[in-house]
């Protein structure tokens, strides 16, 4: 369709108008005033509407990325969803029609997804099958999708550096493109094993979103999600230490801490933050073996692990209130 400007003198002399405009006086302009928007409106959706020519007239001018998505699960003519079997290239890039009649080029009348492009629009595109009730339910709820980022921001159609996936990158390179602090903490002295590829960043967070919406980790609660490799901190226990029930965030740092063990301090500060020091049995202390007097270290009850060296289980304990043993 050619673009045609429609301005009010046009409009005037068209035909929808009537042939006495005097008479219509100022009516006919407050009729044309309301009208007008929504004779623009339509004509702008048609417009953007032009024809789909199906994939094989792109591989002409394309046909090294016509190759590689042949070959890419998006091409693949066994699976019933696939682009292949609604417009192929059109199912993302949007109508071609245009582009092709003005011979291509950068920008040229279609979508493209590049940095111009606002997150949405690109979005919209690949949920348009990636249904998200079905594929990916807790996308509203995400944090990447508040904050703009776009599917492929993280996914690459054609040049994928991943397979499993089309990730752009590997994780957690990926992740730390962005995440730069949380790229920091994981070079502190204690620290998950993200680096050394142990564990990924998407073994506790689905970065398409999860049911739970803070933090975007994979589990209904902190706890849970550290039962599934930590099960020995779950319990039962018949002595239970409570901020361990309650959250193990309470003690330790996820990505990286200073303090031995991911710990949020050291002991004994950690446990003074909540213990007092007073309520403390004072027998086995003196000023030479104190919490607070001026004991040496070989003497003093912080040498080494300090609360720790009688404290040990400190988890729970299904021997000792004290979590002694
Ligand atoms: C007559 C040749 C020709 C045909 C047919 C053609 N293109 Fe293009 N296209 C080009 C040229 C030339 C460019 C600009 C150079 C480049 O980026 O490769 C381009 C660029 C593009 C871009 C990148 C635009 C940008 O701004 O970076 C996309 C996406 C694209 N084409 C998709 C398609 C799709 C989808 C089809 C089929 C509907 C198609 N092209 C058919 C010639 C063509
Ligand atoms: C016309 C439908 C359609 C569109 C549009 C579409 N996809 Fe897909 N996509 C599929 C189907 C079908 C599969 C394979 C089945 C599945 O895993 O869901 C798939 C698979 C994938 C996979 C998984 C690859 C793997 O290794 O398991 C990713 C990632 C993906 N698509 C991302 C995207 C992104 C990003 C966009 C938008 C740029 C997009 N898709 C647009 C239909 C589509
Ligand atoms: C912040 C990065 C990021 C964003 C944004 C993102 N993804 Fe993913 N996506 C991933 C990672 C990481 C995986 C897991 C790959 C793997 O299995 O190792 C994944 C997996 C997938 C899969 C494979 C099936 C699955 O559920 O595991 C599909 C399909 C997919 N993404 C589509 C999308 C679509 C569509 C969007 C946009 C609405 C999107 N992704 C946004 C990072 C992202
Ligand atoms: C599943 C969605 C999807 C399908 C199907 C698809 N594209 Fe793309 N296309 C993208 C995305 C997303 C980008 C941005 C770069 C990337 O992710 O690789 C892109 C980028 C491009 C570019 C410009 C950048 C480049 O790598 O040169 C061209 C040209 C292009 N596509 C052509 C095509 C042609 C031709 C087809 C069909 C053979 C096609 N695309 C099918 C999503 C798609
Ligand atoms: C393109 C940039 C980008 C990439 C790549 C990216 N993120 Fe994000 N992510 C953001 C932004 C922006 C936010 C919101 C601000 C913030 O919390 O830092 C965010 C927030 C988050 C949050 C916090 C959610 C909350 O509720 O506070 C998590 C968790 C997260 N991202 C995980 C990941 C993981 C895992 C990856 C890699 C698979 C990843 N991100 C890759 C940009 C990105
Ligand atoms: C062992 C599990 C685990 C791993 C591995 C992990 N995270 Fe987290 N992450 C969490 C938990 C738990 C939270 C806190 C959620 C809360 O506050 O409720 C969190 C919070 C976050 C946040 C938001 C809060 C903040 O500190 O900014 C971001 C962003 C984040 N993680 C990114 C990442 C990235 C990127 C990676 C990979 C380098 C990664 N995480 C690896 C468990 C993990
Ligand atoms: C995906 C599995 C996984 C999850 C989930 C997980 N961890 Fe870990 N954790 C590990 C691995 C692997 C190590 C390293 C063990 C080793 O090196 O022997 C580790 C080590 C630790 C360490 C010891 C660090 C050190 O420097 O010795 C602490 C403390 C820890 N995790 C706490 C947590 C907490 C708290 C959570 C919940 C927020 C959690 N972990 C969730 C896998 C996980
Ligand atoms: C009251 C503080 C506190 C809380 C709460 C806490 N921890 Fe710990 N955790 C510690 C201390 C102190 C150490 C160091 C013990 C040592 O060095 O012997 C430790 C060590 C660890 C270690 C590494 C050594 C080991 O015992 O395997 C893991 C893993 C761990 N904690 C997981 C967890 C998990 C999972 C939770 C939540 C269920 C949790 N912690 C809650 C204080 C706490
Ligand atoms: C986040 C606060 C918090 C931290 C940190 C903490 N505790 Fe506790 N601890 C508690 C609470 C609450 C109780 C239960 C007190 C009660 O039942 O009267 C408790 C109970 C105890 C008990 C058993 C008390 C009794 O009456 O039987 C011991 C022993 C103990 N903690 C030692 C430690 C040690 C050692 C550390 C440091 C490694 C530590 N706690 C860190 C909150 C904390
Ligand atoms: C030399 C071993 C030893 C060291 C070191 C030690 N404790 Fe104890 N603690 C005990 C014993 C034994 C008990 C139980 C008997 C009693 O009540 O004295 C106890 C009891 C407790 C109790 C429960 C009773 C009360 O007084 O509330 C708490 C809490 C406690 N310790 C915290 C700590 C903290 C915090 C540290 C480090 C600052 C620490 N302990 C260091 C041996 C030790």
């Amino acid at each position: 369709m050619k673009r045609e400007h429609i301005t009010l003198s046009t409009f005037l002399d068209s035909p929808l108008c009537g042939s006495d405009k005097l008479r219509f006086g100022r009516v006919s302009v407050l009729i044309m005033l309301t009208i007008f928007p929504f004779i623009l409106l339509t004509w702008e959706i048609g417009s953007g509407n032009s024809e789909y020519v199906g994939s094989e007239t792109c591989k002409g001018c394309h046909e090294k990325i016509y190759a590689s998505y042949t070959k890419s699960i998006h091409g693949k003519k066994e699976i019933s969803g696939a682009p292949t079997h609604r417009e192929g290239c059109e199912s993302c890039h949007g109508p071609g029609a245009q582009h092709v009649e003005k011979g291509g080029g950068k920008g040229v009348d279609l979508l493209v997804f590049g940095r111009k492009t606002n997150a949405r629009s690109k979005n919209a595109k690949c949920l348009a099958c990636h249904d998200i009730s079905k594929d990916m339910p807790f996308w509203d709820l995400s944090k990447h999708k508040t904050m703009d980022v776009s599917c492929v921001d993280c996914h690459s159609i054609h040049s994928a550096k991943v397979k499993k996936g089309m990730l752009t990158a590997e994780e957690p390179d990926l992740c730390f493109s962005c995440h730069k602090r949380i790229r920091a903490q994981t070079n502190k002295q204690s620290h998950h094993p993200v680096r050394e590829g142990k564990v990924k960043c998407s073994d506790c967070h689905n970065a398409m979103g999860t049911s739970n919406s803070k933090g975007m980790i994979k589990a209904d609660s902190v706890n849970d999600l550290c039962y599934k490799c930590h099960a020995e901190k779950r319990g039962p226990f018949a002595f239970e230490h409570p901020p361990v029930q309650e959250n193990c965030l309470s003690c330790h740092e996820i990505h990286g801490s200073n303090h031995s063990r991911l710990l949020v301090r050291k002991v004994p500060l950690l446990c003074q933050s909540c213990h007092t020091v007073s309520g403390h049995k004072s027998t086995p202390y003196t000023n030479l073996h104190s919490f607070t007097g001026t004991a040496t270290a070989r003497k003093n009850m912080f040498f080494s692990r300090s609360c720790l060296n009688c404290h040990g289980n400190i988890h729970g304990s299904s021997r000792s209130p004290e979590f002694i043993r």
